[in-house]
Parts: structure tokens; sequence; C-alpha cells
């Protein structure tokens, strides 16, 4: 019998669904949507396989709306231990990974889910809400340090895993909660079963702001103290962060499978951003190690909001100045002064901004 036989391929073997009590049914639960992970290397190792079951189905549900999660692990036979060869403890991997809620006897969780939920909104406050296609949308956003908000972050930390590649999960016990605000974006319909409003998670980013340290004036830097002092009050509490300059950064961006490819991320992103542009301690908004899809909708986003501005759209290249009959090259082709101040007032992190005035000014010579 070959190790092979025994083995199983971690990504098509979890199943993730979010699930929701059926109307037809006295017991059972329908669901809404289901997805495998996309990786799981930094849950079972580089070869994405878990040792030691056959037929094996790791199903992990989620109440639709708070997302609970519910563990299931499921095999027709166990390998028999060998010496050092043991099938893999799948319930202990993935401890590390998920709330203690997610052990709970499946049928506890069959039954805590069809309570009425009707009346639960999510966590935090209603930021917006809009219209894609068929669907309502909402967004709403609140603080780690808010209790509700802390619980349902917890609950769908291991998508970062699963989802984003190289992503690190947050700390959510951490001591500065309050520096991180979440965004949270549901499907909003009419429920069936209740008459009220149902909601679905559909994706979430989280955005942690840092203290923005200024350099001093050459005044500060030369009599040495007014900075050390403002640093002395931060360090003692005496002084709320908040009122500080601060950079922003989307750390975590993620919309669920059965939602991508609507322009939902976009939709997000657009809400994240407008919402730190109109924040006045923002300085700069910045994405901590953006992917490439990422990046592709960010440019898309960012290159549709800055060309409703006008001071975007009055950047030009002085095209006569770009092939010199004679001397030597020109330095201003463009108005770097100009463009930097658009780049400052928007709040965009100079890498971002520049790639996409370069994409925005080649379509104007194309
Ligand atoms: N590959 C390449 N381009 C993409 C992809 C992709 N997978 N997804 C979106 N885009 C680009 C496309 O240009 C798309 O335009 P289209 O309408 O012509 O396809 C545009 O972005 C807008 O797409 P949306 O529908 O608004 O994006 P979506 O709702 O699918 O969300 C996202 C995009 C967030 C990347 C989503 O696919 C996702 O959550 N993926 C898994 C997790 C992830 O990768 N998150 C980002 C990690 S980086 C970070 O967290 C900071």
């Amino acid at each position: 019998m070959s190790h092979d036989d025994w083995t199983a391929n971690a990504n098509q073997t979890v199943v993730v669904s979010l699930v929701a009590p059926n109307t037809n049914s006295e017991s059972g639960l329908r669901t809404i949507g289901s997805f495998h992970p996309k990786f799981t290397y930094p849950i079972f190792g580089d070869d994405e396989a878990i040792f030691g079951y056959r037929k094996l189905q790791i199903e992990l549900r989620y109440s639709a709306w708070d997302m609970r999660p519910n563990l299931n692990i499921s095999y027709s036979k166990k390998f028999p231990g060998q010496g050092d060869t043991q099938a893999a403890d799948i319930k202990e991997i993935l401890h590390d990974f998920l709330p203690e809620v997610a052990f709970q006897n499946p049928r506890d969780f069959e039954a805590a889910i069809r309570q009425d939920h009707s009346g639960w909104t999510p966590p935090g406050k209603l930021v917006t809400s809009f219209d894609s296609g068929d669907k309502r949308l909402e967004v709403w956003k609140g603080s780690l340090g808010d209790p509700t908000v802390n619980q349902l972050l917890r609950r769908i930390q291991i998508f970062v895993p699963f989802f984003i590649e190289g992503g690190t999960a947050i700390d959510v016990d951490e001591p500065d909660a309050d520096r991180w605000t979440v965004y949270f974006l549901y499907e909003e319909k009419k429920s069936t079963e209740f008459g009220k409003s149902e909601y679905i998670f559909a994706g979430y980013s989280t955005v942690y702001r840092f203290f923005l340290y200024q350099k001093p004036t050459i005044t500060e830097a030369s009599n040495g103290q007014q900075d050390q002092s403002k640093k002395d009050l931060v360090l003692n509490g005496d002084f709320d962060l908040s009122d500080l300059p601060c950079r922003t950064r989307i750390s975590q961006f993620l919309v669920i499978p059965s939602f991508q490819g609507k322009g939902l991320g976009s939709k997000l992103y657009n809400v994240v951003y407008q919402d730190y542009l109109q924040h006045p301690q923002t300085v700069e908004i910045t994405v901590e190690d953006p992917n490439e899809a990422f990046d592709d909708m960010r440019d898309i986003a960012d290159l549709r909001f800055l060309r409703t501005t006008p001071e975007f759209n009055a950047l030009h290249l002085n095209t006569s100045l770009l092939i010199p009959k004679s001397g030597p090259a020109p330095k201003d082709i463009l108005d770097n002064a100009a463009a930097e101040a658009v780049r400052r007032k928007y709040k965009i992190a100079p890498r971002q901004f520049y790639r996409v005035l370069e994409m925005h000014l080649m379509s104007k010579l194309s």
C-alpha cells in the first residue's frame, strides 16, 4: 500500500460554504455558495497535501450572516499508525487558524443558526449601500476594538491563508486594536424565511493607521524639544493618537469567490479610498503587498476616479518638447510640481500615482 493511497489534495478536500436556514425543511440548511481555497500551503505544508485518510472531506460551513464557522471532518478510513508515520491531526492543525466555536458539534451549530436572526445587522456602522446588477450591497465598518467586529474578523481570518498568497493574519488581540478599521461587504436581501432583511457576507478589508513621524522643521530640530515632547505625550498615553497625521494602509482585501468578477472589489476599494480621502489626519493611502489582481483592480479604480478631477485632467505632456531637433534632452515634459500637488491632494502613494498618471498620459498620446 503506497503513501499516495492515503494522501489527499488539501485544496480540493477543503470545501468552504455559506449556509442559512432552509424555508422548505424543518431541520435542513440551504447552501448559498461554496468554494475551495486557492492555497492551503500555510496550513498543511508546501505540498498542500493531507496524509492519513481515505475519502477525506473537510467541510467548513459558515452561517452566511455572522460567519459563525463549523468544521466537519469525514473519511472512510484512517491510516493505522506505524511508528513515526501517523495520520495528520487535522483538528489540531486547524486550531491555529479557527476560533474555538468552529469545533462545536455540527448538530449544535445547525440548531444555533436556525434561531431567528431577523434584525441582525453587520457589526459597526453602515457606510454606504449600492445596487450591483440585481443585488443590493452594503458596506459596514467598525474598529477592531469593537468586540462584534473583532469576533467576526476572528472567524474569517482563515480566508487570508486560503486566498491571499503570502498574506499574514492580523493579531486580533493586539493592544492597539483601535488603529485597525475593518470594512465588511454584505449582500442585503429580503429573506423568505423571516420576511426581513437577510445578510450574506461577500468580502472585507482591513485598514491600519500608522502614526506618521514627520521630520521636525529646522527650528524644531535646532532646539530639539518640541518633537520630543510630542512623542512623550503619545508614549504616556496623554495624547490621542487618532489626532496625529497618519499613513493609512489597506492591509487585507478580499471578495469571496462567489462574488468576485462583478465589480464589487472595485466598489469596496472605492468606498475605503473615499473614506480616507475625507479623513483629515490621513496623509497617504497605501496598500500592503498588493498582488497582481489587486493592482489591476486598483489601477482601474484610481484612474477612473482621478479622471473625474479637473487637476488630474489638466496634467499633460508638453509634446512639443518630446522630439528635440537638437541640444540636450528636455527635462520639463511634464509639470512635475503640478503632478506632485495632485498626488498629495488625492493622497495616493508616489509609485501608484505615477504609474496611473503614465497610463493616463500614454493613452492620450495614442
Ligand atoms: N486577475 C487579474 N485581474 C483581476 C482579477 C484577477 N484575479 N480580479 C479582478 N481583476 C481586475 C480586472 O481588471 C477587473 O476588470 P474586469 O471587469 O475587466 O475583469 C477589475 O480588476 C475589477 O474587478 P472586480 O470585479 O471589481 O474585482 P473583484 O470583485 O473580483 O475583486 C479581488 C478583486 C479583490 C482581487 C478578488 O478577486 C479577491 O478577493 N481575490 C482573492 C484575494 C486577493 O487576491 N486579494 C487581494 C490581495 S492583496 C491585499 O490584500 C492588499
